[in-house]
Parts: structure tokens; sequence; C-alpha cells
């Protein structure tokens, strides 16, 4: 047997030979750790016990239920609520409404009697006490601990002996084991894989909350992705009450679910409608406001994109995209400059999607060139029209993916699909009839 030392980045797992201060894979700067590596060139011989396989056949009773926590966009979202025994991750910026979700899902365990660990590294009892009660007053019976040793944490664990264990956030607590500040790497994913560990050993269920850098990675470049069995992300616009929870990863289900909430003053609440919000908060006749529809999960959402077209003073026209892709943007003004004529050459565009929504889906490609459109040529768009397609760069204009469950959903909200069409060129026509 032989041992050899080999270096590992603590962020994408990249191994190196020598160390290196920035990672050829992910660019993370200083992540490498010095690691033995052993080289085994006999097969290892088991010592102790020996497991033998079982059948995959399962058995009913030890399949476990999840646990409901009756906000009810939230259990659609997790396919019926928390699993026992699994190790979840909840990311989101600061004060979109972690610490809320989470202890409305700790008041689902005190609601079946269950132990609830809540330790809390960002507030102090007091805080978490005023915060807990405003939410239902059966959750003063969850344990509270403030600590930032991952030591301590796992013997607190050990001794209240928990269902349900709550880390606020991840990111703050650190093992004296290891070098580093809490929220490094090495740190972030240590305590992580020690969590883990006891998750999984002792059958509890943690919950994690990480914050998101201003990448938009939770705790750094997706490092505790792959480790835990569930990542929810919270996101919306922190002005607004709309936030939306988004599952990224689901062991336990299918993922790319959505949920709908509203930050009311008792916690999160479930919008049934979400796409009435939206239009009892818009103003008609508005220049540079289009509607579009999205697919989150297998749901459609109405959502609205507003666009600003101004001169631009400096020489090099500005571009700048709230909820959307810059890129994504660029490419489109691309198509429109050449197929419709339209010269943005000397503006500033500016887009936003209201609600504090991110959205990904090229569904909305005709309904950004249509909010553009209207900006640039000071034409309201029909307040009840909602633009579908998905633009290609030869200005063909192309059906979105899912697009008669996009109409289907248009119709019911008693809204007009604007669907038909072929070319981006047409939309000149199109806007200016309406
Ligand atoms: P919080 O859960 O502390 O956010 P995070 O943990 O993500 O930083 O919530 C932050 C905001 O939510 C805060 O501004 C107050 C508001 N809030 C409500 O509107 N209603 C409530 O019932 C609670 C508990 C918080
Ligand atoms: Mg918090």
């Amino acid at each position: 047997m032989k041992v050899k030392t080999r270096y590992k980045c603590g962020s994408c797992q990249y191994i190196s030979t020598k160390w290196i201060g920035k990672c050829p894979n992910c660019n993370e700067w200083n992540s490498f750790a010095e690691e033995d590596q052993v080289v085994s060139t006999v097969r290892k011989q088991q010592s102790g016990t020996i497991i033998t396989p079982q059948s995959l056949a399962l058995d009913a009773n030890k399949v476990s239920q999840p646990i409901a926590t009756n906000i009810h966009e939230l259990d659609h979202t997790l396919s019926g609520g928390i699993h026992p025994g699994s190790l979840i991750l909840l990311g989101g910026e600061p004060g979109i409404g972690k610490s809320t979700i989470t202890l409305q899902m700790c008041n689902a365990f005190v609601q079946q009697s269950k132990t609830v660990l809540y330790i809390s590294g960002e507030e102090g009892q007091a805080q978490v006490a005023q915060r807990a009660q405003r939410i239902h007053p059966d959750l003063l019976a969850v344990h509270f601990m403030q600590e930032y040793s991952l030591e301590n944490i796992v013997a607190t664990i050990h001794d209240v002996k928990p269902d349900f264990v709550v880390i606020d956030s991840i990111q703050v607590i650190a093992s004296e084991m290891l070098p580093g500040m809490a929220g490094s790497i090495t740190q972030v994913r240590y305590c992580t894989e020690v969590l883990m560990e006891l998750t999984k050993k002792n059958n509890l269920t943690t919950l994690l909350i990480g914050h998101v850098t201003k990448e938009g990675n939770l705790a750094g470049p997706r490092i505790l992705e792959h480790l835990v069995d569930v990542v929810l992300h919270m996101e919306g616009d922190r002005d607004r009450t709309m936030r939306m929870v988004r599952l990224l990863k689901n062991r336990f289900g299918p993922t790319h679910e959505v949920g709908i909430l509203e930050m009311a003053e008792d916690g999160l609440r479930s919008i049934d409608n979400p796409a009435e919000m939206l239009l009892n908060d818009r103003p008609e006749g508005v220049v540079g406001s289009a509607l579009g529809c999205i697919v989150e999960g297998r749901r459609p959402l109405i959502i609205e994109v507003q666009a600003l077209c101004t001169k631009s003073v400096f020489g090099y026209p500005k571009r700048s995209a709230t909820g959307y892709d810059a890129n994504r943007l660029t490419m489109l003004l691309a198509v429109m400059a050449k197929h419709l004529k339209i010269n943005t050459l000397n503006s500033d565009v500016f887009i936003n999607i209201i609600g504090g929504f991110t959205v990904k889906d090229p569904g909305v490609d005709v309904a950004v060139c249509a909010a553009i459109y209207s900006s640039l040529s000071g034409i309201p768009l029909g307040s009840r029209d909602v633009f579908l397609g998905e633009v290609g760069l030869s200005g063909e204009v192309r059906k979105s993916n899912l697009q008669t469950r996009r109409t289907q959903a248009i119709t019911s909200l008693k809204l007009n699909p604007v669907a038909e069409l072929t070319y981006l060129r047409d939309i000149a026509r199109l806007i200016k009839q309406s």
C-alpha cells in the first residue's frame, strides 16, 4: 500500500498533483487542499460485519410519508411535504423570507408533537422568538440555540435527539477541526458533510439555510447541491409581497416545480391566482409593458415585461436586464435591428420583469420584443394581450414549448393569447392594429 499526496479543489473536486492557486476547472481561487490518497495494491479486506445486499422491493411500512407543511404551494412543490430523513438546502437572498418559511416548516413538525431544534448563528433568541410568535404560538415549543461551533451543534443534536434540525445559516457555522473562517468553501463543505452523515445515521430531517452570493450561487459554486437531497431556492422582489419557491433538486420526486407565495403578517401564504394579483397592480394603457407567459414546472404563469428605451447620453448604448438574460436581450435587439429595421444603436434599453421573477423561458421572446417596440413607438399594447413565441435568428417566430397549455391558461384567465406571428416583422402591423 502506498500513500500519495494530491490536491483537491474544495469547490469542484478537481484533482491536481501540484498545489495551484486558481482552479483551472471552476476558476475559484485558493480552493485547493492537500489530501493523502491511499493507493491500494491489494483488494481491500472486509473487516467487521459484512453487509449483505437486500432486495430492492420496498417494505410499505418502511416508506416514510412526507410531512405536510399545510402551505399548499410549498407542499405541491415538494410533492407532498418534507420527507423525513432528508437533508434540505434552502437558499435565497437576505431578507427574502428564508427564516420565516423555515419556522413555518418547524410548525408542521411541532403540530405532530415532534422535537425541533433551531440553531441560529445569525439571530438571537429574542428575535427568533418574536418572529415565531407572529407565525404560530405553538412554535415556542421549539428548542433554540445560538451557536457557531459544529462540534457543539453535533453534541447538542446527540443530546436533544430532535426530529427536525434547522441550521440558520450554514455559512456562519464552522468546525474547530479545520482552519479557515466560517463561510469558506472548505468549512461550508465539511460542515454539510458532517451534518449529512448525522442526518442519515440518526434518521433526522435537517434543513440548512444558505445565502446566495452575488452570482446567484448557493454557498459558493454549487458545492452543496450534490450533497443534499433537496435544494429549494426562494426568490422575489423584496419590495413586493410575492415570493417564488423553486425546487432545483429533489431525490424524492419531480424537480423544477415552483410554488407561488405571498409574504403576509403571519408568514408566507399560498397565492391561488398569481395572475389576478399581477393584473390588479398593472396600470392600463402604459407604453413599454407587455404580458407574456412562462412555464414553471408544469404550470403556465403570466408575467409582465417592462421595457424602456431612451436616447443614449454616452457613445456606448447601455443594455440592462433585471430578471432577464442580458445576452438574450442583446440577441433580440440584433434580430429586431435586422428584421424590423429598428435601430437601437443610440438607445439605452432597460428590461424589467415585474415581481422579482427571473425568466429564462425563451417563450417570452415575443413579449420582450413587443415591450421594446411599444416603448420605442410610444404605442401602448392591448391590456389583455399576452404575447407568445420564441424568436429565431432569422427573424422567425416559433411556437413556445407547451404552447397549447399556455394558450389554454391564458384563455381561462379571460386574456387574449397573441400567437399568430410567423415573422417578427409582423409585430409592427399587429401592434398598430390593436
Ligand atoms: P426573513 O425570514 O428574516 O428573511 P431571510 O431569513 O431570508 O433573511 O424575512 C424577512 C422579511 O420578512 C422581513 O423584512 C420581515 C418580513 N416578514 C413579514 O412580512 N411577515 C412575517 O410574518 C415575517 C415573520 C417576516
Ligand atoms: Mg434569516
